[in-house]
């Protein structure tokens, strides 16, 4: 049984639920997920675990309503029981004593890194912290993201709040006037592509986070296949995090783009072909019998 114990609006289509799971809250780890089923029979959406409390046995997961399933789950009443979670699944974010380590994210990648940034000031290192959103109404989790960094810098690209322009323009003013040992970026494949053409030919050691497509989560059905220094690998247990230096952010991109709108809701899509745009489904199959 998992209860809902809390539910907060955190921006437009974008909800933190905390939910009563002791097993996961004592085990999961920075950079881990879950696979959440909210009802019998129904679908599974794999979300990260944002935050954890293992005293009161509660985790907390940010979800972005984008269809049927993650609906179901954000419209589930306070007490209302999750029907099955999975996890923690996935491989511990690499968290170690670096030195300084810049923490990039946009859109609900900030959700995603805030774990990281805790865990890697926990380890002795001086985190700076760098958000951007299109405008100030859709920056996530400031208050926590500053708690949890020694240094905050936040872009939004109309201006609307702090400096304006992008998060990945703020970075690389960083690297240019300090040394940085190590960058984690997570977000879209566009930015994550950017922070690693910035620091490739600066040797800054980067990290991202890759959320293709998954379904089972468990490495078995292959969907979220990925090339990462020429080799393929699966993103739900050799990563979500991987060296950006060696992603093929043209494959990643592929598959992302496939299914777009099912992102983190994908159960539906790969479960039930009939009900998703044949072109788009052969050319996501097409991109797995070709890794
Ligand atoms: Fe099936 Fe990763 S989601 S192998």
């Amino acid at each position: 049984m998992f209860p809902v114990i809390n539910k907060q609006i955190l921006a437009k289509n974008i909800k933190r639920i905390d939910i009563a799971a002791e097993h996961i809250a004592r085990r999961v780890q920075p950079g881990q997920f879950v696979l959440i089923r909210p009802v019998e029979g129904g679908e599974g959406i794999p979300l990260s675990v944002i935050d954890q409390d293992p005293d009161k046995g509660t985790i907390s997961v940010i979800i972005r309503e984008l269809g049927e399933t993650s609906q179901t789950l954000t419209g589930m009443a306070l007490k209302q029981n999750i029907h099955a979670i999975l996890g923690p699944l996935g491989t511990p974010a690499q968290i170690k004593k670096k030195g300084a380590v810049v923490c990039v994210a946009t859109g609900i990648g900030v959700a995603q890194i805030l774990p990281i940034c805790r865990g890697l000031k926990e380890a002795g290192n001086k985190v700076v912290g760098i958000i951007g959103a299109r405008t100030k109404r859709e920056l996530l989790l400031e208050a926590q993201m500053r708690l949890a960094c020694d240094r905050m810098m936040i872009a939004t690209e109309d201006g609307t709040y702090e400096r304006r322009g992008l998060a990945t323009e703020l970075l690389e003013r960083l690297l240019d006037e300090q040394g940085i040992d190590q960058v984690n970026a997570i977000g879209s494949v566009d930015l994550m592509r950017t922070v690693c053409a910035i620091t490739k030919p600066r040797k800054v050691k980067t990290l991202v986070q890759l959320r293709p497509m998954m379904v089972d989560c468990l490495g078995l059905c292959g969907a979220c296949r990925l090339k990462v220094g020429n080799k393929t690998v699966l993103a739900c247990v050799d990563g979500p995090e991987f060296d950006g230096h060696r992603v093929d952010f043209d494959d990643y991109e592929i598959r992302m783009n496939a299914f777009k709108e099912q992102i983190w809701d994908n159960r539906k899509a790969t479960s039930n072909p009939s009900g998703s745009d044949p072109k788009t489904l052969t050319k996501f199959l097409s991109g797995i019998l070709k890794s």
